[in-house]
């Protein structure tokens, strides 16, 4: 059931209107829901319940204190990408013990800060990485627990910005180069191989790739046992998409049935190969936890019809919400309040000034000057990749619980974003 309904005639998150959070903090703002996040992350958390397996929350999709903090509470791992995520969990009171590692260029400083807080491992994505990081940790005197991010070379078929999975991705050792790179970091003394792991792209609504990766991992993991390299998790990476509302689009996999099929998968080869002796099995999901949890609300500034478009002028814009801008991402926009008048066809744009600055395009809307509408389905990937483009402050972020609403990021202030810089003297 989604947490954002027209009730009334107006659009509410929860027990709370949105023209309410509207006029007490302004737009354009993120808007969360806590019901809904909770639940996303009970469906892997009761998907995994009873087995070893472990839910690391790719932070990148929104790493705002709050959500961390929620999903620490319920047990959530954490999947970062740098020295900063590493530091948001630790500050949300996250565990680093449930903490991975991915991304293709760690610096030295982020693998001395990884391995002082004593993350569960790093996933690594190169020979020189596994060189770099066995130096780091022998000056430490510490051995790093490592993965390798094997790239199974399987077709996603999504968008070729989020498909990762192909050999000609930036992403992850080759397939065929795998055995050689464990060989390699079992030779490294300051190194322990524990694991394998992949991530083959994002918004998937199929697992039937998913399940040719998980295939793909599993030959490696037999054949690395057979040479005395015996890995103790098995880490899918994250990719299950979400319903974005555009007409036609396909039903992403439910989650529980994805889980349902990874496990089936693995305790048949645990019973055929290793006496049914389990294997550490982790996700990364980040958009199926907060994708649908949140709204980007924004008022609209001006309608300004045209000879071939009409321009609906809100005033959020491609800084706040750059999926449509740099994926033509496909995004629903609501209404917050329904009028009974006949809906013209609005290109939704921001005040930024590019021609890409744009949210939706040729969307059928009943507005008004000074109306509010919700960019839906806005929680991943939304406020992270924002920017202070045209030295527009970042929206302000709340999570509504009921009918209550906690301000959990205030808007950020236009003389903060230049307070670093400073003239020549
Ligand atoms: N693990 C790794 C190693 C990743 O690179 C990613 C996402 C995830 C997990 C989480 O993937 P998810 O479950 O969210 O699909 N900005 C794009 C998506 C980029 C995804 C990058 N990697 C978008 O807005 O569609």
């Amino acid at each position: 059931m989604s947490q954002f309904f027209h009730l009334d005639g107006v659009l509410h998150a929860e027990a709370t209107p949105l023209h309410h959070i509207a006029e007490q903090f302004g737009t354009p703002t993120y808007v969360y829901s806590k019901a809904a996040l909770l639940a996303n992350f009970d469906a892997f958390a009761s998907a995994c319940a009873g087995r070893d397996a472990l839910v690391c929350y790719a932070m990148k999709a929104n790493s705002n204190l709050a959500i961390l903090n929620l999903l620490a509470r319920q047990g959530a791992g954490f999947d970062i990408v740098s020295g900063g995520e590493l530091l948001r969990v630790v500050a949300a009171g996250g565990d680093p013990g449930k903490v991975i590692f991915s991304g293709v260029g760690k610096s030295e400083a982020e693998m001395r800060l990884a391995l002082e807080h004593d993350i569960l491992c790093f996933n690594v994505e190169s020979i020189p990485e596994l060189h770099r990081l066995n130096a780091v940790a022998g000056a430490m005197g510490l051995t790093a627990r490592v993965s390798l991010r094997v790239n199974p070379n399987v077709d996603a078929k999504t968008h070729p910005y989020i498909a990762t999975g192909l050999k000609a991705n930036k992403f992850g050792v080759a397939f065929d180069d795998a055995l050689a790179t464990y060989r390699a970091a079992a030779a490294l003394p300051h190194l322990e191989p524990v694991g394998i792991d992949c991530h083959i792209g994002s918004q998937l609504l199929d697992d039937a790739p998913l399940l040719e990766a998980l295939d793909k991992l599993i030959e490696l993991i037999d054949a690395l046992a057979q040479e005395g390299i015996v890995l103790h998790h098995l880490d899918m990476g994250g990719g299950i998409g979400i319903n974005y509302g555009e007409a036609g689009e396909d039903e992403p996999v439910p989650v529980g049935d994805y889980l349902g099929r990874v496990f089936a998968r693995i305790d048949a080869w645990r019973a055929a190969s290793y006496g049914g002796a389990p294997i550490k099995v982790i996700f990364e999901p980040g958009r199926a936890i907060v994708g649908d949890t949140g709204v980007l609300l924004t008022r609209v500034e001006y309608l300004k019809p045209g000879a071939e478009k009409n321009f609906c002028i809100v005033d959020a814009a491609m800084n706040d919400l750059m999926r449509p801008a740099l994926y033509q991402a496909w995004m629903d926009v609501r209404p917050v309040a329904l009028r009974d008048t006949a809906p013209a066809l609005y290109d939704v744009v921001g005040p930024v000034c590019e021609s890409g600055d744009w949210l939706a395009r040729e969307r059928a809307l009943a507005v008004e000057q000074g109306d509010l509408l919700a960019i839906m389905q806005a929680g991943a990937y939304g406020l992270t990749m924002s920017s202070n483009y045209n030295t527009r402050g970042r929206a302000a972020e709340v999570i509504v619980d009921g009918d209550h609403v906690h301000l959990v990021r205030e808007r950020e202030n236009p003389a903060d974003l230049f307070a670093l810089e400073s003239l020549l003297k």
